[in-house]
């Protein structure tokens, strides 16, 4: 272990923490900062940017050795909060360039860092930025992020005033075919929506912790599903199957296709006599922590 003292969000703050651990887990497991979001966990995609001394930075792929003490970290709640809200989130919220809201977080933080090094940037600097610094979003197509960006810019630069972005009721009172932000956007672009991640973290004491047992092949029938190894493992409570899942066992879905002959209550929540496709769902380890419960599953 190691103790560090970090400034973040121009709050000193010490941290005892494992040099192997990244400065993601350090942020939303020790100090609760949960609107840095881990999605790819790997360094691709951006979700967890933040910035260590003014420099952007993948947290998920920083380790803590490689932080200096001392180090000023801003994260996506030093940057704007609801309420006060920064530009850049304002923008973001009247182009809608927030939808699932997952990616946010670090594109706010990402533009934050564009904009201080280039405050006058064009949409293809925009673009180039957000391909360099890993920032992916699985949802908007990226148009009303750029046109989020560009519109930040020009409000930190005093050539539109931030009332500008606000959205304007229409005179009939109806939002339809309207720029009416969705009702989530405020807690996206803060990153105060807890995911599910998020919610796992605030979770009171002794709530157990799940991992999937998925399938590694694509097609397979199933003979039998022994659970009998993961229960022995010191701190696995359960082993959940197929036997344990109330009613049907089904989920519809496939009833949207037009070729589909079933009824669409064709898939199981979890497979009981086979494998449909790679990662489908066999079993799930409840368990003391989630590290023991991936090591059953
Ligand atoms: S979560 Fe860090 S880059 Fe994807
Ligand atoms: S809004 Fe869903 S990934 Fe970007």
């Amino acid at each position: 272990m190691e103790k560090k003292g970090l400034r973040v969000n121009g709050v000193l703050r010490t941290v005892i923490h494992d040099p192997d651990a990244s400065l993601a887990t350090v942020l939303r497991h020790q100090l609760m900062l949960t609107g840095t979001k881990v999605s790819c966990d790997t360094g691709q995609c951006g979700a967890c940017s933040v910035l260590v001394n003014g420099k952007l930075t993948l947290a998920c792929a920083t380790k803590m050795s490689r932080v200096p003490d001392d180090a000023a970290i801003v994260t996506i709640e030093g940057i704007g909060q609801p309420g006060a809200l920064h530009p850049i989130q304002q923008a973001i919220i009247a182009n809608g360039a927030t939808q699932c809201g997952f990616c946010t977080p670090g594109f706010v933080v990402s533009t934050q860092a564009l904009l201080e090094k280039n405050p006058s940037p064009t949409r293809e600097d925009v673009r180039t930025w957000f391909t360099q610094h890993h920032n992916a979003c699985r949802c908007t197509g990226y148009k009303q992020i750029v046109d989020a960006t560009m519109d930040a810019a020009a409000v930190l630069r005093g050539d539109m005033q931030a009332e500008d972005l606000d959205f304007q009721m229409p005179a009939n009172g109806s939002i339809l075919g309207t720029n009416y932000p969705r009702p989530t956007a405020i807690a996206k672009v803060t990153g105060t929506l807890d995911y599910g991640q998020d919610i796992g973290l605030k979770m009171p004491a002794g709530t157990l912790h799940l991992a999937l047992v998925q399938a590694k092949v694509s097609h397979a029938n199933i003979l039998g599903v022994d659970t009998s190894e993961a229960e022995k493992v010191p701190g696995v409570a359960k082993v959940i199957t197929a036997k344990d899942v109330k009613g049907k066992n089904r989920i519809t879905g496939l009833i949207t296709f037009p070729t589909n002959k079933g009824d669409g209550w064709d898939r199981p929540i979890l497979c009981d006599s086979k494998v449909f496709q790679y990662g489908d769902a066999i079993a799930i380890v409840a368990a003391d922590t989630p590290e023991i419960a991936r090591a059953a599953a």
